[in-house]
């Protein structure tokens, strides 16, 4: 009988999705109207050649998803060599009136009131708490009653933000005004 040749094991080839781990940007899309579009962009810091798919559908070069309605998107990410990741996203439904409030609000607020901070029991870091606080942020940030927000010696509003919180007071003071 022949001895079986001793030939040795090749070694496994490494797998070329170690250490694949995309880290996507999240971009939170602050400005849509009542129509269904919201954008939404992935911004990856890999040179990788990438493809994209929103939730079941297809993968797609574009990194740009448009025409979306408010909600939370899963987006499988995968790269030339077949390594998968996976982002979330949330489409907010913010009206336009609220957003441009929110801009205000992350602009102006903070350190005070943003990033887990309460000064006058009011903390802004959620759209909830803004939505709450709709009345005193008018009277702080607009009527400075009963003294100027943002606190001086910051500067006080310009009269065009200051407008743009009254809008939305009149408007209905709903995160979709
Ligand atoms: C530099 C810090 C600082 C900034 C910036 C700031 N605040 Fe304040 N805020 C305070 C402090 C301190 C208090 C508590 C003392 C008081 O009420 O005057 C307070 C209290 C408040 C209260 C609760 C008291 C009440 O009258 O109902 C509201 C509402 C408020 N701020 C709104 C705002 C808004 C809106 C902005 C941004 C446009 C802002 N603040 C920016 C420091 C700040």
């Amino acid at each position: 009988m022949i001895a079986a040749c001793n030939k040795k094991d090749t070694p496994p080839a490494p797998d070329p999705c170690l250490g694949v781990n995309y880290t996507v940007d999240y971009f939170k899309t602050e400005s849509i109207g009542t129509a269904n579009n919201g954008t939404y962009t992935v911004n990856s810091p890999i040179g990788d050649t990438i493809s994209y798919k929103l939730g079941t559908g297809t993968y797609q070069a574009s990194n740009t998803f448009t025409n979306l309605a408010p909600g939370k998107y899963v987006l499988p990410i995968k790269n030339q060599k077949g390594c998968t990741d996976t982002a979330q996203f949330t489409i907010f439904n913010y009206g336009p009136k609220y957003a441009a409030v929110k801009q205000i609000i992350l602009g102006y607020c903070g350190p005070c009131h943003l990033n887990g901070a309460i000064n006058g029991g009011k903390n802004f870091d959620t759209d909830a708490n803004i939505v709450a606080s709709w009345d005193r942020i008018k009277a702080r940030a607009v009527d400075n009653t009963p003294s100027q927000m943002p606190e001086a010696p910051n500067a006080p509003l310009t009269p065009v933000d200051k407008q743009k919180i009254t809008d939305w007071v009149n408007a209905g003071h709903r995160q979709s005004d």
